[in-house]
């Protein structure tokens, strides 16, 4: 890395060293403080992940003023939106603040949250593409969950970083997550230089159902050597609710049940299938066997055809022929 860089990254970890602050020991900190204490969140896991809150006071800039930080860092850190003059304004207001590190443990930017979510501003602000931060090649904890996943966990893929910070809290410490993007290659890539084992494990609404199936897909794109696994949060919980609500041990209990692709992709496809109609019907057990079809054991196959037949009171023998040539295509 250049020096500018580390000059960059030394701007970043200085700015979390003041939000930080100002969380834990100020007046203005109170409310951001007593906002983390309402979700649940231990002081042990706000100085873990050195959680913060910048006020509405912009007092960043002044902070970096008196240390006569160079402006052309200044303006590259990510940490101001810039005037039309060419002024720099603190770009995290009214937030709370969780650091974002690389995998090297860097941090190379922030998202701020809102206190609350009546305003009609973003729940949450990235820090803007720099050259320190790239959204797409982030896994937000990676550095805290690499020992565990490499000491025989898998790794847990959660939607939301809180998602995150709660299982940790929680004693499950080998989640990462994306940082509100879809999953892409690199990411993927960065996961299978550490682990076999994934579960993903996003919000059980319907937003996090969808995500859920563009991963799958974005796994099926690449050519991943990756044994994955689906949970489905009851209820329209995210795992941060979840393991609120329920608790860690109901959570590793959703662990241990989790589904596999195809059982998630054909459960996918049922509820968005119309199975009044002979149409639909005949609709789904078709997308059904082009999932079977890419099952690559000849056994697993024939139960989810059994399962199939059984279930629409088909003749077995039909699906097989069906699915025969479907085979030999991806085979
Ligand atoms: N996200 C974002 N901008 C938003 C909403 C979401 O960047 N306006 C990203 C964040 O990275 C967030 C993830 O998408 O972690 C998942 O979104 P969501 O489920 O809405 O957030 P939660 O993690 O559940 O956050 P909270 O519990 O604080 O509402
Ligand atoms: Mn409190
Ligand atoms: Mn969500
Ligand atoms: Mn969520
Ligand atoms: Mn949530």
């Amino acid at each position: 890395e250049s020096s500018e860089q580390k000059q960059l990254i030394d701007l970043n970890e200085q700015a979390v060293k003041l939000y930080h602050h100002i969380l834990m020991n100020t007046k203005i900190g109170q409310p951001a403080l007593d906002y983390l204490h309402k979700r649940g969140m231990t002081d042990e896991t706000i100085v873990t992940y050195q959680l913060g809150y910048a006020p509405s006071q912009r007092l960043v800039k002044p902070f970096f003023d008196q240390r006569q930080v160079d402006y052309q860092l200044l303006r590259k850190s990510g940490l101001f939106s810039e005037g039309q003059d060419g002024s720099l304004r603190d770009r995290f207001v009214d937030r709370v603040m969780y650091p974002i590190r690389n995998a090297n443990g860097q941090t190379v930017g922030f998202s701020g949250r809102l206190l609350s979510t009546d305003s009609d501003m973003p729940k949450y602000l990235n820090s803007p593409e720099t050259e320190l931060f790239n959204k797409r090649k982030i896994l937000f904890n990676l550095d805290f969950a690499r020992p565990n996943i490499r000491s025989k966990q898998p790794a847990l893929l959660f939607e939301g970083f809180m998602d995150v910070i709660t299982a940790f809290q929680a004693g499950i410490k080998s989640g990462i997550a994306s940082m509100g993007t879809s999953l892409t290659e690199q990411q993927i890539y960065d996961i299978q230089r550490i682990t076999r084992e994934v579960i993903v494990c996003y919000d059980g609404d319907a937003p996090g159902q969808k995500a859920i199936k563009r991963a799958i897909d974005a796994f099926k794109e690449t050519n991943h050597q990756l044994d994955l696994k689906v949970v489905s949060i009851p209820d329209g919980m995210d795992p941060d609710e979840f393991i609120r609500n329920r608790g860690g041990d109901k959570f590793q209990a959703l662990l241990k049940n989790a589904q596999s692709p195809i059982d998630f992709e054909l459960n996918f496809l049922k509820k968005q299938s119309n199975l009044q109609s002979e149409d639909g019907q005949a609709a789904y057990i078709a997308a059904a066997l082009k999932l079977v079809a890419t099952v690559s054991s000849g056994i697993s196959r024939d139960l989810y055809l059994n399962r199939l037949a059984e279930e629409f009171s088909i003749d077995k023998e039909v699906l097989k022929q069906q699915l025969a040539p479907m085979i030999r295509r991806t085979a």
